[in-house]
């Protein structure tokens, strides 16, 4: 049996010194401060075991992973309603692009662009106010990674509200095609707290349990099967934006990145795995994260496929 403790050990010690890190986010002045050298990595395993390698316990910026516990909400609140406001397809293009929504009548491609996500919040605030909209999702988190102590980077959403010019361009253009119907600025609040919930490797690989035990996490189950395969399956197509067909030729896992450097991915049956380097790719997302979950997955051959 291969040894997953020592094998990420390796696969940190390999990348520790790596020239081509990427180039850390500088467009939330708060992501800007946070070292390239970091690293870290967690993989669970369907047995429970748990097993970390570099800086898998410092609390990193989310950012658009938050995207999976938010749609998975919002599909518990309104189910199979929210495709008549979401799409189902990859965009192809960048994650906070705004082309696609002029001539699809502002319905965004999917769940996990920052257009997509918006319109989350937004169903999800047909029935909650903006702080219980936060504290469920807060409360989520919490339990899904067995972990009280996870928490939102108020900074971070902070700086997000006070910039996030794209964010508000796109929420206000979808609310022009009548698809944002909720205040923007609410809606915008709602989002960026999501985005700045700050989780370890550790707490993240935790908190993906459902997505590799079928739904699910701990012994309870906190979605059907087949909705666990579909969020999958949103990731595997949709989680890296414009580099997703790349994600799933190089590491053929369901993944989904965020601009704080961080990646969950997930090996159905076998493991929930997070990845965090802050540097990213052009796509925004993790260069080393995606290098490091390559060599993982070459070395167990745990893809799909
Ligand atoms: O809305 C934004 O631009 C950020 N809060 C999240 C974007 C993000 O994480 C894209 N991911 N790779």
């Amino acid at each position: 049996m291969t040894d997953i403790s020592a094998l990420i050990a390796g696969i940190a010690e390999e990348l520790r010194f790596a020239d081509n890190r990427g180039k850390v986010a500088n467009y939330i002045p708060p992501l800007a401060l946070v070292p390239d050298t970091r690293f870290g990595m967690a993989v669970v395993m369907a047995d429970g075991t748990v097993h970390t390698a570099g800086d898998a316990e410092e609390p990193f910026s989310i950012q658009s992973i938050s995207k999976v516990f938010a749609l998975t909400l919002a599909l518990g609140a309104v189910g199979d309603q929210l495709w008549h406001r979401v799409g189902r397809e990859p965009s192809g293009s960048a994650f906070h692009s705004i082309v696609q929504l002029e001539t699809e009548h502002g319905i965004p491609r999917n769940p996990f662009i920052n257009a997509g996500a918006i319109v989350v919040c937004d169903v999800l605030l047909g029935r909650l106010q903006p702080r219980e909209a936060i504290g469920q999702m807060l409360r989520f988190v919490r339990e899904l990674a067995g972990d009280d102590t996870i928490a939102i980077d108020e900074t971070v959403a902070r700086a997000e509200q006070d910039g996030g010019f794209r964010n508000k361009a796109l929420a206000n253009y979808m609310r022009a095609f009548g698809n944002i119907e909720g205040e923007v600025d609410l809606v915008l609040g709602t989002y960026f707290h999501f985005c700045a919930l700050a989780m370890s490797c550790r707490q993240l690989a935790m908190a993906g349990r459902f997505l590799m035990g079928g739904g699910v996490s701990d012994g309870h189950r906190v979605v059907t099967e087949k909705r666990a395969r579909r969020i999958n399956a949103l990731m595997m197509s949709c989680g890296h934006y414009d580099n997703s067909g790349d994600f799933a030729y190089r590491i053929g896992l369901p993944g989904k990145s965020g601009v704080g450097g961080g990646i969950l991915a997930v090996a159905p049956g076998i493991a929930s795995i997070a990845v965090w380097s802050p540097g990213l790719n052009a796509s925004g997302n993790s260069q080393l994260g995606q290098l490091a979950l390559e060599r993982l997955v070459q070395r167990t051959g745990w893809s799909v496929f």
